[in-house]
């Protein structure tokens, strides 16, 4: 009612796409919010978002075209975002589990498949326990906040993951940002609050999404030893398929499990692609976290198609080390060969392979004429990385055949020779 009389007031204007009225303040606001749009579209930074129409694979349909494209920009890198028994598993709960909870997780929210999904996310991982959320945007919202207080400090990577820096901004330790990677700076800032600080966590993503580059994790541990801190990873771009048989970063440098404390990572890449995210380690943390964490305790338990989808993954990778050596030769085989052709390619040998363009619009352009070839890739450009660094991120899957890599490479050079990227 109270809304009613007030609409009915004087000095109104009209939205000349709706036709409905607007107060000075609703006309005010779309005014401010309509010239921040306009500065997106004039930098060149605008992202638009193509519509598929099929499940999420190697090949998928694009609304438009008529024929299959070969998609390269997925985090699908071990290719089980469709694999037939995990969409099995997801029906089959559907059936027997019912379509969700209606419920936090405390309350009337977990099921035996939850229990079952985090032992074994904990056995996967090598460490006590493991607790779920709903994604691992919210595990890195609630972690720092509840593990660290103001006698605390965190030490954390200038360019780590954006759920990282937002859940270290929810927490009141001492906050330090070491340069990208420089274990120098690190350990300079280890010095500066070695003697005030109760706990001190250094948190790093293990795999950073944008470079495809690795945090330095042996030289981060012996400097965590050093100074006596903690050390926090990040493994959604590593969980499943880097390393020997998967297990991430850790692997990667052949340190044991446990050597780092604590372990982020997501369902929603490697591991099935839907949703959810988790924190393994210690389990005097994961019993807290679970007594305390917001985004646990305020929001509503994983549905159980999903988590049926992601226990029939990890019973997959417990299984089987054979899809981490899968994914690792197509990313050797496409590097190799873009990098012959000319191309620069970002980051370490992993699957994230940031073909680099500089300019934001070249990036959009190369990527629509890729499509027009059948391959779906995505120019990425600020904010999502600095200015003047507008790329391609290529993802490679284990799924993808050499000859969808080699067909992939053939379409990047005409584009690339095309646009003047390549000679
Ligand atoms: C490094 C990193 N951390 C966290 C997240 C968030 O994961 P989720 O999609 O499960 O919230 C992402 C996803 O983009 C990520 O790349």
């Amino acid at each position: 009612m109270a809304a009613f009389i007030i609409r009915r007031g004087p000095g109104y204007l009209k939205c000349c796409q709706t036709g409905v009225r607007l107060s000075h303040a609703q006309a005010a606001c779309r005014d401010i919010l309509e010239g921040e749009l306009e500065g997106i579209r004039e930098a060149g930074t605008w992202k638009t978002e193509r519509v598929i129409t099929s499940k999420q694979a190697v090949k998928i349909r694009v609304q438009g075209k008529e024929s299959g494209i070969l998609n390269f920009c997925s985090n699908n890198y071990l290719g089980l975002s469709s694999h037939p028994e995990v969409i099995r598993a997801g029906k089959d709960a559907l059936d027997k589990y019912g379509a969700g909870l209606s419920s936090v997780r405390f309350i009337c929210g977990t099921q035996d498949i939850h229990m079952d999904l985090e032992e074994k996310i904990a056995r996967f991982h090598g460490r006590d326990d493991a607790i779920l959320y709903a994604s691992c945007f919210d595990a890195n919202a609630g972690l720092f906040e509840i593990l660290l207080t103001p006698e605390d400090a965190v030490l954390s990577d200038e360019l780590n993951h954006a759920s990282i820096i937002d859940g270290i901004r929810l927490c009141k330790a001492r906050k330090l940002r070491y340069q990208h990677k420089n274990m120098q700076d690190l350990e300079t800032k280890l010095q500066e609050c070695k003697d005030e600080a109760r706990m001190k966590v250094i948190a790093t993503d293990g795999v950073f999404s944008m470079d495809g580059n690795v945090a330095p994790l042996a030289e981060m541990c012996n400097l965590a030893d050093k100074y006596n801190a903690l050390v926090f990873i990040d493994e959604c771009h590593a969980t499943g398929f880097f390393g020997a048989t998967g297990r991430g970063t850790e692997e990667h440098f052949n340190l044991p499990p446990g050597r780092v404390d604590i372990i982020n990572s997501t369902l929603g890449k490697a591991l099935g692609g839907a949703a959810g995210g988790y924190t393994t380690g210690p389990k005097e943390l994961i019993t807290l976290l679970r007594q305390r964490a917001r985004p646990y305790l305020f929001s509503n338990s994983v549905p159980p198609p999903v988590v049926a989808c992601a226990n029939k993954v990890f019973d997959l990778l417990l299984g089987s080390s054979g899809f981490a050596e899968k994914v690792q030769a197509n990313t050797d085989r496409f590097r190799s060969q873009m990098t012959d052709a000319g191309f620069t390619l970002a980051g370490e040998n992993h699957p994230i392979c940031p073909v680099m363009l500089g300019d934001a619009r070249l990036a959009s352009n190369f990527a629509d004429q890729m499509l027009e070839r059948g391959i779906y890739v995505i120019g990425f450009s600020y904010p999502v990385v600095p200015k003047g660094k507008a790329r391609i991120r290529v993802q490679i899957s284990a799924s993808h055949t050499f000859e969808d890599i080699d067909q992939t490479v053939e379409a990047f050079k005409q584009v690339g020779k095309g646009l003047g990227v390549i000679g």
